[in-house]
């Protein structure tokens, strides 16, 4: 497995749900579930069955392909599309050291946020690198699997950036869909922000995104992964420690 965790708790129920029903929600939903954690996905129906007061799992496809509303909760409590600005602080004071030490190398950053969320990170992030004066003309790229996160997340950001930012440096961030198993953006990133997504995936799609997302850290860049995950020493892929649950890669 490439990235050890402490992940979430699997919750009362042990039992797998049938995969014809896994099957049948999945397309109801529009989503992969065979791409996370069953233990997560388990979890995640039970809850809603219970709340909807359902007879059993087998009744969910059918009320998700029904209800848009319900549709739509049931697609973040599966993403987890939970974030916050400046979520685990620490963190951030770490790329604050981090990046403004790279005295040496004055380019204005290309930063990718895999997870982007409501975009949160990546505002928390523009904001860190307008304190550094590293923003102008910066790159700052949020990819998510959900497009209503997306839209969520370029909404976010131009109110809780106008304040902050000018309508140029607000033009730097951009968001995508993306589903990041399958593919990375072109290019090669100065700081990856890979927080809390691996955490909720199934062992196959966690490897291939890994390998997207540690393929994309450009020579002398820097991968954050979420406070709960680490890069075990066999899988570090060519990145050094550079401080807790922070990697280098080498110049
Ligand atoms: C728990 S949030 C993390 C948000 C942010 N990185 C943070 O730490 O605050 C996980 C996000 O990953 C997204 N996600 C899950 N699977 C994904 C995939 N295959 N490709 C891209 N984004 C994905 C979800 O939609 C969700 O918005």
């Amino acid at each position: 497995m490439p990235v050890a965790e402490a992940g979430p708790r699997t919750g009362a129920s042990s039992d797998l749900p049938d995969p014809a029903v896994v099957r049948a929600l999945g397309a109801a939903c529009g989503l992969d579930l065979e791409a996370f954690r069953p233990a997560h996905v388990t979890r995640t129906i039970d809850r809603a069955v219970e709340r909807l007061g359902l007879r059993g799992p087998g009744a969910l496809a059918p009320a998700v392909a029904a209800d848009a509303r319900l549709r739509a909760r049931f697609r973040r409590a599966v993403a987890v599309s939970t974030s916050g600005m400046w979520r685990d602080p620490q963190q951030f004071d770490l790329l604050d050291r981090l990046i403004g030490a790279d005295h040496a190398d004055r380019r204005p950053p290309r930063v990718w946020s895999v997870g982007a969320s409501d975009g949160s990170e990546l505002c928390s992030l523009a904001l860190l690198l307008e304190g550094l004066g590293r923003l102008d003309g910066a790159v700052l790229l949020g990819s998510d699997l959900l497009p209503e996160n997306v839209a969520l997340a370029r909404e976010r950001c131009r109110e809780r950036c106008r304040e902050r930012l000018t309508p140029a440096q607000l033009s730097t961030l951009r968001f995508e869909e993306r589903d990041v198993v399958r593919s990375a953006p072109t290019g090669s990133w100065d700081v990856v922000l890979c927080r809390n997504v691996l955490i909720h995936l199934a062992p196959d799609a966690k490897r291939a995104m890994l390998d997207h997302v540690t393929g994309a850290v450009a020579p002398g860049g820097l991968l954050l992964l979420g406070r709960s995950e680490r890069l075990p020493r066999d899988e570090r892929r060519g990145l050094a420690d550079a401080g807790q649950n922070a990697y280098r890669r080498c110049a």
